[in-house]
């Protein structure tokens, strides 16, 4: 039978006679896989494994410092690279939705190909793939997963021509998770919800400003917070805000304001191919969307997403 032990024991060893004193790269992108991923590579190679973890602005509010400091207390080789200034750029005046995609992918891409060149002789390239996306991605561009084809542009990155490292990738999600555990990675950051690699790009409907994003962020982090505060968190698969390219009336005092409305979703589900809306209850809603309305200006209504996939999908494009 399978244990998480034996799995960590055997791709240790396995991993050590595989790349010996070899360099390896790795982006880590704050989510489960890439984290146990280079965790496991870390107890095979040490500080043979150079982690990257890139900035691109759309994460959730704080994450980018929190995370980084997390791996670092976690022992990991890895270099933060704050991009958001060339993503924000990359997406200036970009509204649909697929195209904000490639411009996300197209950057990291080369964002990722400058820092794996200061890494001297690097042979490897490690990522956090793991079965579904084996099965899902087969004869999209061979083993590389974590780079899906739509972001592949023009010839190939030179990361991409090195050789490929995965070790999870005969696992499924909860023996990730098992593993993890086993090796001692902080289980809030084992729970966390997924999160798209475009980030907030795909939550702000329309175009993107850093104001837009600020916004967006502060709504999240009041959302996701009130889900913890009320125990509701790891009753979610996935939950998140969407700031709609609409402004709407309200009032302040006897001041007429013109501003914007956020949308907020939760959903149950086991993979993300289907999803139903979360019934969350009505005080909880209630005191989230207070919350949103008083502190974070620039908002003036707060709607819950009552949809469940299909039709609709998780994320609003
Ligand atoms: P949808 O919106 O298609 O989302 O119901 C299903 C799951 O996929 C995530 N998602 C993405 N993840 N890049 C990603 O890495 C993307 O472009 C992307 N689009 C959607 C979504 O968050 C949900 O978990």
């Amino acid at each position: 039978t399978w244990t998480p032990t034996a799995f960590v024991d055997t791709t240790v060893a396995v991993l050590q006679e595989q790349l010996g004193n070899d360099k390896v790269v790795l982006g880590l992108s704050g989510g489960v896989d890439s984290t146990v991923a280079a965790i496991l590579l870390n107890k095979a190679i040490g500080n043979n494994l150079y982690c990257i973890f890139v900035n691109n602005g759309l994460l959730r509010k704080n994450e980018f410092e929190s995370v980084l400091h997390q791996y670092k207390d976690m022992g990991l080789n890895v270099k933060g690279v704050d991009a958001s200034e060339r993503f924000l750029e990359a997406l200036k005046n970009e509204s649909d939705p697929e195209r904000k995609r490639k411009a996300i992918g197209k950057a990291f891409i080369e964002v990722f190909d400058d820092e794996a060149h200061q890494v001297k002789d690097v042979d490897w390239l490690a990522q956090g793939t793991i079965y579904p996306d084996v099965i899902e991605s087969v004869s999209v561009n061979g083993p590389s997963v974590t780079i899906k084809s739509h972001h592949n542009v023009g010839g190939l990155p030179d990361f991409m021509k090195l050789k490929i490292v995965e070790p999870l990738r005969m696992l499924f999600k909860d023996e990730v998770r098992r593993v993890g555990k086993e090796m001692g990675i902080d289980p809030e950051l084992l729970g966390r919800h997924p999160f798209p690699g475009p980030g907030l790009a795909i939550r702000i409907l329309g175009d993107i400003t850093a104001e837009k994003v600020r916004i967006l962020q502060e709504v999240d982090a009041i959302f996701i917070n009130g889900l913890k505060k009320w125990n509701l968190y790891d009753k979610v698969w996935q939950a998140g805000a969407i700031l709609l390219p609409v402004n709407s009336v309200g009032v302040m005092g006897d001041e007429r304001t013109y501003e914007k409305v956020v949308a907020l979703r939760a959903v149950e589900s086991t993979d993300g191919m289907t999803a139903d809306w979360v019934n969350l209850p009505y005080e909880f809603l209630q005191e989230v969307s207070n919350h949103i309305i008083n502190r974070v200006k620039g908002v003036n209504r707060v709607v819950y997403d009552i949809s469940s996939k299909p039709p609709a999908t998780i994320e609003w494009e």
